[in-house]
């Protein structure tokens, strides 16, 4: 088996608890087109760049709108969804995380960010999570969004590793299905049924050393 020697991190979701204020901004913005949005449909939405996701929501309400208007409601969620953010504290880094990533730092591993969001940027200097990553490949620089495999390939080189020493930590299945794409290994954050696709799955960080989880993949 090859050894890892590279983590990818998905950020909403995975790193911080930010997967609920997405959902909370598309709510809203959905309220206001006049449906309910629920937190099942919500799964469909996870780690899709913005402008698609709002194509899944219109669809889910029986909507559809002119070019012009489409990018309207995009911006109108996120800036629901900057209003949220503005208010978060380090206190969002989700449980276990930090330490598991001075743990992977301290023994050597390269760290990149794969993130769909434009937002991810200030996401992470809010949090002081900016600091453990050697590449950070977000929402901005990139054409094709998760499941195309782009953004863990552009992090991978950026870290200069070869995509079958990489494992990525995702809570989409979008993204388990990027990494797979990019021929990399993957670990499942959250609910082992929506991520049947990935290596293994965990509930998320708390307790988690580097080595039991490596232990997993050899
Ligand atoms: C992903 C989230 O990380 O980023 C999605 O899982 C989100 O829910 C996407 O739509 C794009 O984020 P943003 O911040 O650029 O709208
Ligand atoms: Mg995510």
């Amino acid at each position: 088996m090859v050894k890892i020697e590279a983590f990818i991190f998905d950020l909403d979701g995975v790193l911080v608890d930010t997967a609920k204020y997405h959902y909370l901004a598309w709510r809203k913005l959905a309220n206001e087109l006049g449906f309910d949005f629920s937190k099942e449909e919500n799964e469909q939405l996870k780690g899709i760049e913005r402008m698609q996701s709002l194509e899944i929501l219109l669809k889910i309400g029986g909507m559809d709108f002119s070019k012009e208007k489409k990018q309207q409601l995009a911006a109108q969620k996120n800036k629901y969804y900057l209003i949220f953010i503005s208010k978060m504290t380090t206190n969002e880094v989700l449980p276990g995380v930090r330490k598991f990533l001075d743990e992977a730092k301290s023994e050597g591993f390269k760290m990149a960010l794969g993130s769909a969001s434009k937002n991810a940027g200030a996401i992470l200097r809010k949090t002081d999570l900016e600091r453990y990553f050697d590449a950070i490949i977000d929402g901005n620089k990139i054409k094709n969004a998760k499941p195309d495999p782009e953004i863990f390939l552009k992090g991978a080189g950026a870290v200069n590793v070869q995509p079958s020493k990489c494992l990525v930590f995702e809570d989409a299945a979008a993204g388990i299905q990027a990494a797979i794409n990019a021929g990399m290994r993957s670990a499942g954050i959250g609910d082992p049924t929506t991520l049947c696709a990935a290596n293994v799955v965990v509930p998320g960080f708390v307790g988690l050393t580097v080595y039991d989880l490596l232990r997993l993949f050899y």
